[in-house]
């Protein structure tokens, strides 16, 4: 059925005379011959490599490859004279070049077999079928530059539609991404996703070549995860079944590694966090049981419900944080591990009386010494599981006014405010930066608030462009418009970065949060946008003429949905099926460089 709705999808295909079947990301560098295609039959993997996660990958990239028979399903138009990637062109079956010795093994060869797959490993990898040859030729300096082979390989090899597999060739790519780190951020705090949920949208992250999962465990609402030492934690799981035992969160962790993703866990403290550990002791919280107060401003706890942080003060909270953080880390293998510090709400400590006694017994105290006391006393725990470690937080406890004095500069700060502001504050202070700017990066935004009891929405005019409506966000949400693929794919995040401000760069990640996410509605908020953003951290979003590729993309991503879906990742549609069969038929303007 899949295969049907697909060559329907095409339509008016047969009178085209080209079909895009460029991969995404787009390579970085992709020369196609113009020797029309040769018909693929059984490929067998040979090489030297001594890799399961190789022979694995294969099969999975093979079985692929047979069942889905994949008929690009969008083209590119001939007439655009843009400079179009290569294509291939669409041959009569009579015309498909069947070789006496026919395309049958893919060689594949790895200079380092052992190296482990942590931020910064080599990615790239070259794979070549020369003319004439029998063999496709895939090397690499890792198996996890192998890993992205497979994907781009899996996307070329099509079907003619007519019962044969065919490439086209000669075909020489050379690939490697610009930045280590690629991310999206799922959220199983708010709402619990499934085991089988998390699986598709690693599924997703593989084929776009993502390759870090940041994995924001739990919030102020629920705790997920069980914990060794205390697992009486699970008690503010959402229900019994909404629990991922150690087994889960390893099965999670050797799924994704497998398609060459490395999984980063988040517990975000010292704010976002009461459920679970209000288990251990109910005063290693404050504030759980205040009203979040939206009501009046000076008096909110939170900035959103529930409200929840960890005692600073309070000895027993370093304790448990110890040993959450210490079985947690047993089970994640990665050397990063996100340690949150995301958005400390000073009114929630007036409920605490380690607190409120601290801050009387030096009336110079800030809350800024009140953050420095948390470093202080947290880092030598997050530090103590080896040199192999490398920390991640948000940027708050750097930029925000109640941010710490000194936070040390080897910890990797995650952006999400003020775009290149906050970039060129943090690149030039010396931090590693991961870039997730809410306003281009930030997938929940514009589905209007998750709050309740909202007299807002209670206007019988339609508010339109009035901005004040809804948290101040144009489209809904504190951060709302939605972003779209496009803006994703539009932003220059190394805008006014001196060179040595933007080598403290290493990537971009894209957060999901979960106020209004489920497994119902996960893999259409992650895709195909986060693929997208794919692109961007891969192979970047600019042609060799320094011009934006944005409209280059359009049918690319519009063919990659499709093959998303078909691949049972269930990612958003994007436009009228009409725009995939009439190329730039749909587009703002005629005019194909408009973007600059
Ligand atoms: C891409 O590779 C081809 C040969 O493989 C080379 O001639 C060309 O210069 C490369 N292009 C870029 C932009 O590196
Ligand atoms: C916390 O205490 C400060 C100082 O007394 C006060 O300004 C603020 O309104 C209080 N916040 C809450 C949430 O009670
Ligand atoms: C917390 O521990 C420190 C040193 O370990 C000690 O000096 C301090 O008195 C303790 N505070 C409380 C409130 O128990
Ligand atoms: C870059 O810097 C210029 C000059 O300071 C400023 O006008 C512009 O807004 C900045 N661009 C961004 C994207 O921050
Ligand atoms: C297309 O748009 C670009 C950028 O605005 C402009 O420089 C160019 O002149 C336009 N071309 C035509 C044919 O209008």
């Amino acid at each position: 059925m899949k295969f049907a709705s697909v060559l329907s999808a095409l339509g008016a295909l047969t009178a085209v005379s080209a079909v895009q079947v460029n991969p995404l990301p787009a390579p970085r560098n992709i020369t196609w011959g113009t020797s029309g295609p040769i018909q693929v039959k059984q490929l067998r993997l040979n090489g030297h490599h001594s890799s399961h996660v190789i022979t694995s990958a294969w099969e999975r990239a093979w079985h692929t490859i047979t069942t889905l028979q994949w008929v690009p399903a969008a083209v590119e138009s001939p007439i655009v004279s843009y400079p179009a990637f290569p294509t291939a062109t669409p041959t009569p079956s009579s015309k498909i070049k069947r070789t006496h010795t026919g395309l049958h093994t893919v060689e594949v060869h790895v200079m380092d077999s052992d190296a482990d797959l942590q931020h910064g490993v080599d990615e790239s990898y070259t794979l070549e079928v020369a003319k004439g040859d029998s063999s496709i030729k895939i090397k690499a300096q890792t198996v996890w530059g192998a890993l992205h082979a497979f994907t781009t390989l899996q996307q070329i090899i099509i079907s003619d539609g007519r019962g044969n597999l065919i490439i086209e060739q000669p075909v020489k790519i050379k690939d490697a991404p610009l930045y280590p780190y690629r991310g999206i951020m799922m959220d199983t705090g708010r709402n619990f996703i499934s085991m089988r949920k998390i699986f598709e949208q690693i599924d997703g992250m593989a084929l776009s070549k993502l390759n870090v999962l940041h994995w924001h465990l739990d919030d102020a609402q629920s705790w997920p995860m069980q914990i060794r030492s205390y697992p009486e934690m699970t008690k503010d799981a959402y229900s019994a079944r909404e629990v991922y035992t150690e087994n889960d969160m390893r099965s999670v962790i050797s799924y994704a590694r497998a398609r060459g993703i490395r999984v980063i866990p988040e517990v975000d403290m010292p704010g976002h966090a009461a459920s679970g550990w209000q288990q251990i002791d109910p005063e290693i919280v404050t504030c759980v049981d205040s009203w979040w107060s939206n009501d009046v401003w000076e008096y909110h706890t939170a900035v959103e419900p529930n409200p929840g942080q960890l005692d600073i003060i309070y000895n027993k909270t370093y304790e448990a944080v110890d040993n959450v953080y210490k079985d947690l880390s047993r089970i994640f293998s990665d050397n990063f591990f996100h340690v949150g510090a995301d958005e400390i709400q000073t009114g929630c400590y007036n409920f605490s009386t380690h607190i409120t006694e601290w801050f009387a017994e030096d009336p110079s105290r800030t809350y800024n010494d009140l953050s420095q006391y948390w470093i202080d006393h947290a880092m030598p725990i997050f530090r103590s599981v080896g040199d192999h470690r490398r920390l991640v937080m948000w940027e708050d406890i750097v930029i925000a006014a109640e941010g710490a004095h000194d936070v040390p500069k080897d910890i990797i700060m995650q952006t999400w405010n003020q775009g290149d502001n906050n970039i060129k504050k943090l690149a030039s202070a010396g931090y590693d930066v991961i870039v997730s700017t809410s306003d281009f990066l930030y997938l929940d935004c514009g589905h209007g608030g998750a709050v309740t009891n909202d007299p807002r929405y209670n206007e019988q005019s339609n508010p339109g462009g009035d901005i004040t409506f809804n948290y101040g966000g144009n489209g809904g949400s504190w951060c709302g418009p939605y972003k779209t693929w496009q803006r994703i794919y539009d932003y220059d995040f190394l805008t006014n970065l001196t060179d040595s401000e933007a080598k403290h760069v290493i990537g971009a990640e894209a957060p999901l949060w979960s106020e209004q996410i489920d497994d119902v509605t996960i893999s259409s908020a992650f895709w195909p946008r986060a693929a997208a953003l794919g692109e961007l951290v891969w192979s970047g979003n600019r042609d060799a003429h320094d011009r934006k590729r944005t409209t280059e993309l359009t049918q690319r991503i519009i063919n990659f949905r499709e093959y998303l879906v078909a691949n049972g990742v269930m990612a958003t549609v994007l436009v009228p099926k009409y725009c995939a069969q009439h190329p730039h038929a749909c587009d703002l303007y005629k005019n194909q460089t408009v973007l600059g």
